[in-house]
Formats: C-alpha cells, structure tokens, sequence
C-alpha cells in the first residue's frame, strides 16, 4: 500500500509483535484495520510478524477479501527515529497560497510604471496523519527484574511514554489506547470482591457502591509491591492528566487481570526473550519436561483450596477488547477523555484449578511442589466487567478449558512447528 499516494489509515501498534500485541493485531486485520507495528524486539521476534501474515492470509482467502496492510518498523519507540515514521504516515495539503514578489523592478515608460516581478507561491501546509488510533503495548513486564532494576523500567514504560505522548500530541493523533494491568489495584485485590475500576482513581471519581450509595473514589494506590506496578499507575496518571488538560484526547486504559491462552491455531502465543514467571508459560515448561515440578506460590490463601484465585483471561478475547474499545470512542460511548476499563471475565479460578485443567487436556501429570507465598502476590484478584460490557460492548467468551486447549496446542506446536519460519513470506 503506497502511503504517500492513498487516503489509508493506519492503526499504530506500539510494542505489536509481543504476546499481546501479536494477536490483537491479527484481530485488528481480521476487522479490516491497516495497521503499522513498532517494536524493537527487545522481548519479541521477527518471525512473530510472519506468522500473523500467515495467520491473515488464511483468513481473508476464506472470507474471498483483500486483506489490509501490516507495515513494520523495528524500532525503540523512544528513538528520534520515531519523528521521521510519524512524518511518513502524513499526508500534507496546500490550505492557503499567497504570492510573494522577491524579485521586481520599475520601468517608467510612456504610458506609466510597469511592474517587472518574478512571483513565488507561498503557502500554509496542513498535515494530517495517516495513524487514526494507537494501542500502546511496549513496556517491559517482569514484576522482578523492576526490583532489581527499577530505572530501566521507569525509563522504557514512564519517561518513554512521557516523550511519544508529546510527539502524538505535535502530530495531532489524539486517539490511544493503553495497556494497563491490575497491578494498580494493589492490596485492594484482597478485599475480596471484584475489583471495579474506581477502586483506583486518578481524579475524585463518584460511583456507586454494592449497596447503591454514592461514594466519593479517593485518587491514589495503595500497596503497589513493585516498580513495575507502580509504573503503570504512574501511567494512568500522566494519561489522566492530559485528557483532564485536553479533552480533546480520547484514551482507555484498559487494565488487564491474567492473559492467557494463545490463537487456536498454535502458531502465535507466549514466547518471550525473557524467562517466564506467569503461572502458565511456567506450566508449560514443565509439560514438557524442561522444569521438573511446579512450585505453587501459598497454600494457606483464604480460598476454597487454599490457592490464589485469578482472573485469567483467554488473550484473543483481550485482543479483542482492543479493537472494541477502539469502536466505542469512534462511536462516543467513552464517557470522558480517559477512562479506564478492567478486561477480564469476572470469574475466579484458583491456581489448582488451572493445573487441573492443564493435566486433563494433555494428559499429563503436573507434578507439583507446595511452596511458600511469593513476595508482593495477593491471594484474590478478579475484575467486575460491567463498565466494559456497557460502555466497550465488549465481554469475554472463552474458557478456562479453550485456554488450556490452546496453550497446549502451542506447547506441541513449538516443539513441531506447523509453518518453519524461513518458509513463510
Ligand atoms: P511482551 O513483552 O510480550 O510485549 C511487549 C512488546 O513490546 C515486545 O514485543 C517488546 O519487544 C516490545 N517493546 C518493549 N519495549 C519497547 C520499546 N522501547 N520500543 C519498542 N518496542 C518495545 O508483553 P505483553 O505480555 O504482550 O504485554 C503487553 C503490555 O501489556 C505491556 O505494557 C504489559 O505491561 C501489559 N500487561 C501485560 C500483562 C501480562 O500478564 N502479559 C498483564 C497486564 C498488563
Ligand atoms: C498467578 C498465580 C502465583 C508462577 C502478574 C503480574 C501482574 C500482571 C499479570 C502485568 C499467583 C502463582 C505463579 C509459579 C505459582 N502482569 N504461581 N507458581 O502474579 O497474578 O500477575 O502477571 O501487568 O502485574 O503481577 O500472575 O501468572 O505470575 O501468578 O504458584 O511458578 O500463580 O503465586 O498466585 P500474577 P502470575
């Protein structure tokens, strides 16, 4: 697609080849987006773009379609490199055009004064960007690396996200969509209940409790146990106070409770650089024989088996909350200009439960070992989705049991890929 000579749009998906990044921008083809990633592959790989081309291909010559275009630029989007991709995805028009005499000279003849000038056209170029919307997903991720080093993490998710907003702003693309997490919900997670989103507020928010009374939300956090944590609240924050300073942003931060799962058809999923910590990528190394037993973090959690309960979501219906939340600010069902949504299914499982469900699909044993609570973890922690099936229209419909089905359909595809890498286009 020639940029320079069509009317396209551009979604701008910062951080794109990672887990979650990788499959909200199949969905965003799938729903026709043109879309351009960013990512420097710092905890992702090249070959992540190849497979959703793949992934795509299969799918639009099914439905008999064309299929969008998927643009890719490795880079740090802290780069001033950042300037020159923003320019390219610009298209620029003449709005004004005044005649300007740099050159003139006077000859007195017998009928008067003639004018001898050399005209030069000046005039006011309008830019306009060709990136209707941004979904942010580049950070760093490791609650524990952001302990040992918290200034990288700081640098890469706060003071990154700092300069790219002032770059989105001077190119007049106001539209963006942030990955946040539970994480900023800190100790509140153990009060038990669903976590609403006005148990972290930015700005004096009014909502209604479980009674039906109103109460004022107080901004602030508590108990965030990590820099990685504090990160994101500290995110919010800035998007907060931008939207508050110019209405005309519309941001959503949508706050993740525990992606899991991976596309059905094994060829994307979870493969950091990194060494996994989550429950389930740790899982899976011991599926396959790499981790010789599971160490389970708490047995003595106030819990029906004495394991942490987690909202885990299935990481196609996340992506797919993206894509929602990007329709409901084009159509004004955001309330404000920030606004932030819990993307989870309202549902608790307990971490047995997750190994129960992981043996049954590949009929393994999960050997595991009981061990001591993990520093900063909490032993509840589920979303109330209300706010995103109202506003967003968007609700997740996967189960535990897809969740299971596909990560190990990925488990066995990473040891027997489907497509090698260097044969896809
Ligand atoms: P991921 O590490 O798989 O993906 C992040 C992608 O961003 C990677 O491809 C990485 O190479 C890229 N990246 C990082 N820094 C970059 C930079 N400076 N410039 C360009 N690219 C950069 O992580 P993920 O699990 O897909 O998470 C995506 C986002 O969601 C992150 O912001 C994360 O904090 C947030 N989040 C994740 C979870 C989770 O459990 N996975 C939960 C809540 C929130
Ligand atoms: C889930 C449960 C563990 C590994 C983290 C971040 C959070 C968000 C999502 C980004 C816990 C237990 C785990 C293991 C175990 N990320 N567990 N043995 O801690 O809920 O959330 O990822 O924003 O910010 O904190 O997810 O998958 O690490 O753990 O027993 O080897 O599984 O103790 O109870 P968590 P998780």
């Amino acid at each position: 697609l020639d940029i320079a000579s069509s009317n396209a749009t551009f979604i701008m998906v910062v951080g794109g080849l990672g887990y979650i990044g990788s499959h909200t921008v199949l969905e965003l083809l799938k729903e026709n987006y043109n879309v351009l990633i960013i990512d420097d592959l710092s905890n992702s790989y090249e070959s992540v773009l190849h497979r959703i081309r793949t992934l795509a291909m299969e799918h639009f010559k099914t439905v008999h379609k064309p299929m969008p275009a998927i643009h890719f630029r490795q880079l740090d989007y802290r780069s001033s490199r950042m300037r020159t991709v923003l320019e390219e995805y610009s298209s620029y028009s003449v709005i004004e055009t005044t005649a300007r005499f740099p050159y003139s000279s006077l000859q007195r003849t017998d009928s008067g004064i003639e004018l001898e000038a050399e005209v030069e056209q000046v005039g006011l170029v309008h830019r306009t960007s060709r990136i209707s919307g941004v979904i942010h997903f580049a950070a760093y991720k490791s609650v524990e690396e952001s302990i040992r080093m918290p200034l990288k993490y700081y640098s890469n998710n706060v003071c990154g996200l700092v300069d790219f907003l002032g770059l989105l702003e001077e190119f007049n693309i106001k539209n963006f969509v942030f990955s946040s997490s539970a994480t900023v919900y800190g100790e509140k997670a153990n009060c038990g209940v669903p976590l609403r989103e006005e148990h972290c507020v930015h700005h004096h928010e009014t909502f209604y409790d479980h009674e039906g009374n109103e109460q004022q939300a107080l901004p602030g956090a508590i108990g965030l146990t990590s820099p990685y944590g504090r990160s994101k609240f500290m995110c919010e924050s800035i998007l907060a106070d931008i939207a508050r300073s110019d209405p005309s942003w519309s941001i959503t931060a949508l706050r993740y409770f525990n992606p899991v799962g991976c596309h059905e058809s094994g060829l994307l999923g979870e493969d950091p650089r990194q060494k996994p910590s989550n429950l389930i990528p740790v899982v899976a190394t011991v599926l396959t024989g790499v981790k010789p037993a599971l160490d389970v973090f708490g047995t003595d959690w106030n819990t029906p088996d004495g394991t942490a309960v987690r909202d885990f979501i299935h990481v196609v219906d996340l992506a797919r909350g993206h894509i929602a939340a990007l329709a409901a600010s084009a159509a004004g069902r955001v309330k404000s200009a920030f606004r932030t949504y819990n993307l989870g299914t309202g549902r608790g499982h307990t971490v047995r439960e997750v190994v129960n469900s992981l043996e049954a699909t590949a009929q393994r044993k999960i050997p595991v070992r009981e061990a001591a609570r993990r520093d900063g973890d909490v032993g509840f922690c589920v979303a109330e989705v209300r706010r995103a099936e109202v506003e967003l229209q968007w609700k997740a419909e996967k189960t535990l049991a897809d969740c299971s089905r596909d990560v190990w359909n990925f488990t066995k595809a990473r040891c027997n890929p489907r497509v090698p890498d260097e044969m896809v286009p």
